[in-house]
């Protein structure tokens, strides 16, 4: 086989055969096929684009080309869940213990922030001591004694998908449904998932700007975790605005507490019942996304999954009394708010343009070496469709350093106020077909 051939076939709009896109995997990822080659073959997938089968093929070559993690010890159906990016968004926090707390195992691989968006381990590394590096045995153990584990990604983990999405960052391929499909979940399927959950955000916060584009994708994904043999179910969530009230490490892990303590803010309660209801039902712990959802909103209103929560911060090594005191995580040296400069409605807060806010102050990184402050960040008071009076707080910046006037402008370019605006929808469509 020469990729040459296979370049021109692409590029002509042909279909790639399994034994095709094997090859190329295994040939990249052992530096067989140079960049230059490989550059030209994003480049024809990205205007020819894949068929279901040939993305199936790439997602499974991709997710063999390292580590395939087995949980096949760990009894039950092991439901895994991916956000494909947002602002502010706790989901996973809660989601892990939440499902766990029915019965639900969930042995999670975690990543880190990087740009405007979050990441878990960050968050959970607010929490003094707890360890996100626990060998295999160990991570599968934790599971199967309390039905819950969060860790970081194993190092080898997809290693094709690594190199190709460097490669895809400086060539202009990134924004490929095709590609990104079988990035994501290469990555779920590596890490050990029967049954997938996805969370595809739209809006300006996300990679998906518009409906049409994550509707696309969340299809997409769907067909090939079948055609993969895995369960996939999608939401398609609006993220033009961050979800729930903070953004930022600590103040995420205070906004879980107070989430499982049953009083999180409205939208992220209600994203939480809806991933975790398809999480319940794709395990076979519930038969309907009805019965699902009641038994999550027993587990949370009983305490049961307040619970969970604080047995995974011990087990994994971190100081429970911070979860009781949740205030005492907040140590940033100031608080200051940002007063509305008028009266009237919020009608816009751009999630992305929050998240770098949020950044800037040190919550999240510019490059993967950056370390991050675990304390800073915003806490939002009012959000889209909310009236506010001029002088009202719109939010608090959580900083520890008064140098804060690149932030301030930041954050009054990107929170619009007119004289009418709605709340958008939380959820624009579920599929499970
Ligand atoms: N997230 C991923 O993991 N891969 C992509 O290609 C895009 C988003
Ligand atoms: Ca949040």
């Amino acid at each position: 086989m020469r990729m040459v051939d296979l370049i021109e076939k692409k590029r002509d709009g042909g279909v790639l055969s399994e034994q095709e896109i094997r090859y190329i995997v295994d040939e990249y990822t052992k530096n067989q096929i140079p960049d230059y080659q490989m550059s030209a073959l994003l480049m024809a997938i990205f205007y020819e684009d894949m068929t279901d089968e040939e993305i199936t093929a790439l997602t499974l070559a991709m997710a063999e080309s390292g580590e395939v993690i087995d949980l096949s010890s760990i009894a039950g159906i092991k439901v895994d869940k991916h956000s494909t990016g947002g602002v502010g968004d706790t989901t996973t926090l809660i989601l892990a213990p939440l499902v766990a707390s029915v019965g639900v195992p969930v042995a999670k691989m975690s990543g880190r922030g990087l740009g405007y968006t979050g990441g878990t381990l960050d968050k959970l590394e607010s929490i003094p001591g707890f360890k996100i590096e626990l060998s295999e045995a160990e991570f599968i153990r934790l599971v199967n004694d309390s039905q819950v584990a969060v860790i970081g990604q194993s190092g080898n983990l997809a290693p094709a998908d690594k190199k190709l999405y460097a490669l895809r960052d400086v060539t202009a391929t990134v924004n490929s449904i095709p590609l990104i499909a079988s990035s994501i979940m290469s990555k779920k399927i590596a890490a050990g998932a029967d049954a997938i959950v996805l969370d595809v955000t739209t809006g300006d916060g996300a990679f998906m700007k518009n409906l049409d584009d994550a509707r696309r994708l969340a299809h997409t994904m769907v067909r090939i975790g079948k055609l993969a043999d895995r369960q996939t179910m999608a939401i398609i969530s609006d993220m033009s605005q961050p979800l729930g009230e903070a953004i930022g490490n600590s103040l995420e892990i205070v906004e879980a507490i107070e989430t499982l303590q049953g009083k999180g803010p409205e939208d992220l309660v209600e994203m939480c019942y809806v991933l975790g209801s398809q999480m319940v039902v794709l395990a076979k712990k519930a038969e309907t996304l009805e019965e699902a959802r009641q038994l999550l909103e027993e587990a949370l209103n009983s305490g049961a999954a307040f619970e969970k929560f604080k047995e995974m911060i011990r087990q994994q090594g971190g100081d429970v009394t911070y979860i009781d005191e949740p205030d005492r995580l907040l140590t940033a040296t100031h608080q200051i708010e940002l007063p509305a400069k008028q009266t009237g409605v919020v009608t816009k807060l751009v999630a992305n343009e929050l998240g770098i806010a949020a950044m800037m102050l040190g919550a999240g990184r510019r490059t993967k070496e950056e370390s991050v402050d675990h304390a800073v960040g915003l806490k939002l008071h009012k959000k889209v469709g909310e009236a506010v009076q001029e002088g009202e707080a719109l939010l608090t910046i959580y900083s520890n350093t008064d140098a804060i006037d690149d932030v301030v402008e930041l954050l009054y370019q990107n929170i619009e106020i007119g004289q009418t605006g709605e709340e958008p929808p939380l959820i624009h469509e579920i599929i499970t077909e």
